[in-house]
C-alpha cells in the first residue's frame, strides 16, 4: 500500500487555491524564472509604508568568490508585520473574528481571543515595552509556555521594531543562559510556572538562575516580566507539589502558586504593568530586510546557532507558504500542535494563520494528558479543519490503539500535516486511514529553521501522494541533488540536498557571526546553500529526505548536535571521552545512544550512567536525554584521532557488517565494543 500514489480528495481539489499539478508546474515555473513579478504581486495583499522599485526587488549573492553571500527581498519597502497581521485585518471587518482558541493544559481551561483584542493587547503590551526602554532593533527573550500573551508579546515586539528571540520553555537554564548571552536580550519574559501534563515546570526560577549565569559572563537583564500564570489554571488532580504550592482539592477553579525568589529592580508582573498601559500604539515602520527574529537552533560544533529573520520576505512567505499548503478557507479552524519555541510554531502558529486572517488553536497541554485522546478530542471539540504535527507524535499515539481515535468524530478535517522528521509509511497510512478517514491531504513538509518555511511539500489539491515523500519544491524553490564532489545528479538519484537561489523566506545570517553563516550553510558547496540533509529524486521527480548527513541528531523532532551532548558528557568528573550517535527509536525517530570511556580508576556503573543522564536533562534539557551508555574503553577512531561514527551507528543497532575498518588505528576496538553492547 505503500508504494500506492494517493490523489487528492476531487471535493476539497474543487476549491483549492491550487487545484492541478499543471497549475503547479505553471506557477513554479513563474516563480523561478520571474521571482520579481510573481512575489511583488502577492505582497500588493499586504500594507507597505514605502515600496520596492523593480529593479530593487530582489538581489543575492549566493557564491563566494564573489564577495559577502546576502539575501535582499523588497530593498526600500519598509512596513510592519503587527500592521498586517492585526490592524489591517481589523480593518477589513474581521474585529470579531476568533484569532485563537486557547485550550489549556486541563480540559477545563480554555479562552479565545478576537482580532480586535488581539490588536489591543498587542499594544498594550508594545507600551510597556517602551516603558521598560525596549527599542527599535533590541532584542527581548521570551521563555514561556502556550499561552495567549506568547503571541501578543511576540507581536508587540514587531509593532516597535524590536527583535523577539524565543527559546522553547522546556529548554534548561544553562541552555536558556547561553541563548540570552549570545542574543544579549534586555528583557526577559516569562511565567511563574506552567504545568505540562501533571508536571510543574519552575519557569521563572529557571531564569531566576540564567539570569544569575548571565550577569555572571557581565551581561545584564534590565527587566523580568512576569505572568501570573498558575493562579489562574487548574492544577492537576492529586498534584501537591513542591516550591510552596498550595493544592485546592476541587477539580475545577483550584488555585496554584509557587514561592518565588524576587528581584524588585528588575522582576515585574505582566498583568500589573498592562493596567495602565495605553492599548493604541502607533507602529514603527521598518525597513524590508529589518530584523524580525532570532531563533536558536543547534549547530555542529556545539554552539547554538542564531537563525536571523528578516521582515518583508518572510512574511510573504509565511502568508503563501501557509494559504497554498495548508489550503487554509475563511471558516477552517486551523491547529498547528508545535511549540511557538520552534520554528514551526513561529511561521505557521503565529505569522502564517495571522497573515491570512485565520482562526487557529492554541494548545497548551500534551497530547497524554489527561488522556492519550486529548488531541482527537480537540480536533473534534474545535471542528478543525487542517491539523498539522509530528511523526514522532503520530507514532506515539498510534501504539494506544484505534478505539481512543474512534470515539471521536473527525469528520472536520481536511488537510493533515507533517514536519520535523521523514514520516515512515506505516504512521503515514495510520494518519491516512484512521485520522483523515482516507478523504484527507497528507502534506509531508520539509523545512528548517533556516528556511522559515515550507520548501518541500505536496500542495493538498494539487499534489498525488506518495508516503513519506515531501515531493515537490514550493514556489520560489530551486532544489539541486549534489554528489560528494559537487556535481548535479540528473534525474533519478540520491545526495546532498542543495538550493540554487533564495526564496523570500530563507535565513539572511546568523545572529552576530555572518562568517560562521558563510561557513556552515555556503562553503561545502560554493553558490548553493545546503541544507545538510541527504535526498533521493524518484523516476517521477518526488524528492524524499533520508535525512541529516552531518553529525546532527534529531530526537523526537528536536535537532542537536553530537558535539553539543558530547561537550556535556566529557564535562564529568569520570568521563575520558565521550561519542553520541543516534540509533533508529520507534517513538522518536531517533535516541541518543551514548559510547562514555571513563577515566582511569572510575568505574563504570548504574551510578554513573544515571548522573550522566541528570546532566544531559539539566544542561540541554529533558528532551535530550540518552536512552543507552554504552561502556567503551577505547573508541573506534581514524590514525589522526578522528572518531569514526559509521561504525559506531553500526555497534548501536548490533549490526556486525560494520564496512571498512582498515583505516582504525584499534582494529581489535571494534569487537570489544560489540561484546560490552548493554542489552536493549
Ligand atoms: C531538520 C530541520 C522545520 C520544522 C521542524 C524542524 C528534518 C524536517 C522534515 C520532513 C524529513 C524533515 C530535516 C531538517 N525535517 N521536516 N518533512 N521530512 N525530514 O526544524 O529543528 O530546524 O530541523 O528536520 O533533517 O534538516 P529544525
Amino acid at each position: 500500500m505503500a508504494d500506492r500514489i494517493y490523489y487528492p480528495n476531487a471535493e476539497l481539489a474543487k476549491t483549492s487555491y491550487c487545484n492541478s499539478m499543471d497549475q503547479y508546474k505553471k506557477m513554479h515555473e513563474k516563480s523561478i524564472k520571474q521571482p520579481e513579478e510573481f512575489w511583488s504581486k502577492i505582497a500588493k495583499q499586504f500594507y507597505w509604508e514605502t515600496t520596492s522599485s523593480n529593479d530593487k526587488f530582489f538581489s543575492y549573492n549566493f557564491n563566494r568568490n564573489e564577495g559577502d553571500i546576502f539575501i535582499k527581498w523588497m530593498e526600500g519597502a519598509s512596513t510592519n508585520i503587527s500592521f498586517n497581521l492585526l490592524d489591517k485585518n481589523v480593518k477589513c471587518g474581521n474585529g470579531d473574528k476568533i484569532a485563537f482558541y486557547w485550550e489549556g493544559n486541563d480540559i477545563e481551561d480554555y479562552s479565545r481571543l478576537t482580532y480586535r483584542k488581539l490588536l489591543e493587547e498587542t499594544c498594550k503590551f508594545a507600551n510597556v515595552l517602551k516603558s521598560k526602554g525596549v527599542q527599535k532593533g533590541d532584542r527581548v527573550a521570551i521563555y514561556m509556555p502556550m499561552i495567549l500573551e506568547l503571541p501578543i508579546a511576540m507581536l508587540a515586539c514587531t509593532r516597535i521594531g524590536a527583535v523577539h528571540s524565543v527559546i522553547f520553555a522546556g529548554y534548561s537554564s544553562d541552555s536558556l543562559a547561553e541563548r540570552v548571552l549570545d542574543s544579549k536580550a534586555k528583557v526577559l519574559l516569562t511565567t511563574d510556572g506552567a504545568w505540562r501534563g501533571s508536571k510543574l515546570l519552575h519557569l521563572k526560577a529557571i531564569c531566576d538562575q540564567a539570569m544569575d549565569k548571565v550577569k555572571s559572563h557581565g551581561h545584564n537583564v534590565e527587566s523580568c516580566i512576569v505572568i501570573s500564570h498558575l493562579r489562574r489554571v487548574t492544577c492537576p488532580p492529586g498534584n501537591t507539589s513542591d516550591g510552596g504550592k498550595t493544592k485546592n482539592g476541587t477539580s475545577n477553579g483550584s488555585s496554584s502558586e509557587v514561592n518565588l525568589s524576587w528581584d524588585d529592580d528588575r522582576d515585574c508582573w505582566w498583568h500589573e504593568e498592562m493596567e495602565d498601559a495605553d492599548s493604541s500604539c502607533y507602529p514603527v515602520w521598518v525597513a524590508a530586510e529589518d530584523p524580525l527574529f532570532i531563533l536558536y537552533t543547534s549547530g555542529s560544533t556545539g554552539k547554538p546557532k542564531g537563525v536571523l529573520h528578516t521582515t518583508a520576505g518572510y512574511l510573504i512567505y509565511a502568508a503563501t507558504t501557509f494559504k497554498y499548503v495548508f489550503d487554509y478557507k475563511p471558516n477552517d479552524v486551523y491547529w498547528c500542535t508545535a511549540d511557538i519555541g520552534w520554528i514551526t510554531g513561529h511561521t505557521y502558529v503565529v505569522y502564517g494563520p495571522l497573515a491570512n486572517g485565520a482562526t487557529s488553536v492554541l494548545f497548551e497541554g500534551t497530547p497524554f494528558y489527561p488522556q492519550n485522546d486529548r488531541y482527537w478530542s480537540v480536533i473534534d471539540k474545535y471542528k478543525v479543519s487542517q491539523f498539522y504535527t509530528a511523526p514522532t507524535a503520530i507514532r506515539s499515539l498510534m501504539k494506544f490503539g484505534d478505539d481512543l481515535v474512534k470515539k471521536y468524530n473527525l469528520d472536520s478535517l481536511k488537510v493533515l500535516g507533517s514536519v520535523g522528521e521523514p514520516i515512515n509509511s506505516e504512521a503515514w497510512l495510520w494518519f491516512y486511514y484512521l485520522i483523515g478517514h482516507g478523504k484527507c491531504s497528507i502534506v509531508d513538509t520539509f523545512w528548517q529553521t533556516e528556511t522559515g518555511g515550507h520548501v518541500v511539500t505536496p500542495l493538498p489539491g494539487a499534489t498525488p501522494m506518495k508516503p513519506g515523500s515531501a515531493s515537490f519544491p514550493f514556489f520560489g524553490v530551486l532544489p539541486e541533488l549534489l554528489d560528494e564532489d559537487g556535481k548535479i545528479i540528473e534525474g533519478e538519484g540520491e545526495g546532498y540536498l542543495v538550493f540554487r537561489q533564495p526564496w523570500p523566506g530563507m535565513m539572511r545570517s546568523l545572529y552576530g557571526n555572518h562568517e560562521r553563516f558563510q561557513t556552515t550553510y555556503f562553503d561545502k558547496f560554493n553558490g548553493f546553500y545546503c541544507t545538510g540533509d541527504g535526498a533521493r529524486r524518484d523516476s517521477d521527480g518526488y524528492f524524499w529526505v533520508t535525512g541529516r548527513i552531518d553529525d546532527m541528531l534529531n530526537v523526537s523532532g528536536h535537532l542537536m548536535s553530537t558535539a553539543e551532548v558530547e561537550s556535556v558528557l566529557a564535562e564529568h568528573g569520570a568521563v575520558a571521552e565521550a561519542a553520541v550517535v543516534s540509533k533508529p527509536h520507534p517513538v522518536k525517530g531517533q535516541c541518543l545512544y551514548c559510547f562514555i570511556t571513563p577515566n582511569e580508576g572510575k568505574n563504570f556503573d548504574k551510578q554513573l550512567q544515571d548522573e550522566l543522564k541528570k546532566k544531559i536533562r539539566e544542561r540541554i534539557g529533558p528532551f535530550a536525554q540518552p536512552d543507552i551508555i554504552h561502556h567503551a574503553p577505547g573508541l573506534p577512531k581514524t590514525r589522526s584521532g578522528k572518531i569514526m561514527r559509521r561504525i559506531l551507528r553500526k555497534i548501536a543497532v548490533g549490526d556486525r557488517n560494520v564496512g571498512d575498518t582498515s583505516t582504525l588505528a584499534d582494529e581489535g576496538i571494534v569487537d570489544l565494543l560489540f561484546q560490552l553492547r548493554p542489552e536493549a
